[in-house]
């Protein structure tokens, strides 16, 4: 009999027909997730699931799901997932790290120009009717190239972007938990300062920290009242890194000139303030939301699910004490 196991949501067909190769597939086609019941009910008699970063995966769900093996999240973060609990009750969890570190990077840059130089602001401005010429004085932003961009997490992700930044000629600071390897730093042109002088001195702060306990409101009242009144804060990380209700006091006090979000700690809520603010860019949780990206992505989790049902350790195990 053919191992039994779900996908939790709508993914792409052809990551649909290669599960279907291996396993008796529950899928569930639609986007918009199970509630978590519904999503009981759906693992209760299946090895394994492919998860979205909207199921939360916890102890309440698995100690109701005796048979799941290996949870395989298409994401490169997990934080929807208890990996204690799945560890303590012998559940692989998988994760899809390095296939979209160019394309969030890419995505952290179109939130950094579109911020400092209006484009958003602009784009409505020219649609609503209101552009009566060229004017000298208007949407005058803030230059990007040969200022100082403050990278927070120098990982996979953190190096994407700061590569970006030695093309625009900037001034690259970092900070992190360990130090990097001294050749990163040199072929970066990063230099590492602690996490004060890194938010005082950049013009450009860039979060890439994952979401731990640790990093909950890694950015919060005090860390923004170090910023520059000038400076723009980019987040395409996880919402919750940064305290939105400290991050609308900032913007409402000036304590920052302007913000970049991808992620939101409540979402799909976002702090209504932030939504009537003309120097915020908001983008939905798009960051490895290109086509390529995406796919590879689910490609992955659909092989790392494979490997764990069929006796090999996966590629991208996040919690190895399951092996032991
Ligand atoms: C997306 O947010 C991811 O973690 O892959």
């Amino acid at each position: 009999m053919r191992m039994k196991v779900l996908i939790s949501q709508k993914i792409f067909d052809e990551v649909v027909s290669l599960a279907e190769k291996y396993f008796d597939v529950d899928y569930h086609s639609s986007d918009i997730p199970l509630q978590p019941h519904a999503l009981i009910q759906r693992l209760k008699n299946k090895m394994g699931a492919i998860t979205l970063l909207t199921d939360r995966i916890d102890d309440a769900v698995l100690s109701q799901c005796p048979e799941i093996r290996i949870v395989s999240n298409v994401a490169v973060g997990y934080n929807n997932i208890d990996v204690n609990a799945c560890t303590r009750r012998k559940v692989m969890v998988t994760n899809t790290p390095g296939v979209l570190d160019d394309t969030t990077a890419d995505l952290t840059w179109a939130l950094l120009l579109s911020t400092a130089r209006r484009v958003v602001e602009a784009d409505q401005f020219l649609r609503s009717g209101q552009w009566k010429g060229w004017k000298l004085m208007e949407f005058l932003g803030h230059d990007v190239h040969h200022k100082g961009l403050g990278i927070c997490g120098l990982g996979r992700i953190g190096q994407r972007v700061a590569k970006r930044g030695k093309g625009f000629d900037m001034k690259i600071l970092y900070t992190d938990v360990v130090r990097a390897a001294p050749s990163i730093e040199e072929s970066l042109g990063a230099q590492f300062v602690d996490k004060k002088d890194l938010l005082s001195e950049s013009d450009f702060v860039s979060l890439h920290v994952p979401l731990f306990p640790e990093t909950t409101h890694y950015i919060s009242d005090a860390e923004l009242a170090l910023m520059k009144p000038t400076a723009i804060l980019i987040n395409a990380s996880r919402g919750t890194v940064v305290d939105e209700k400290a991050l609308v006091r900032a913007l409402q006090e000036k304590k920052i000139a302007g913000v970049g979000l991808d992620v939101y700690e409540r979402e799909p809520e976002v702090e209504p303030e932030l939504l009537q603010m003309k120097n915020v860019v908001l983008a939905p949780h798009i960051a490895s939301a290109s086509r390529e990206t995406r796919l590879r992505m689910a490609t992955m989790a659909a092989e790392n699910l494979m490997a764990g049902l069929t006796g090999k350790r996966p590629p991208n195990l996040v919690n190895e004490g399951v092996l032991q």
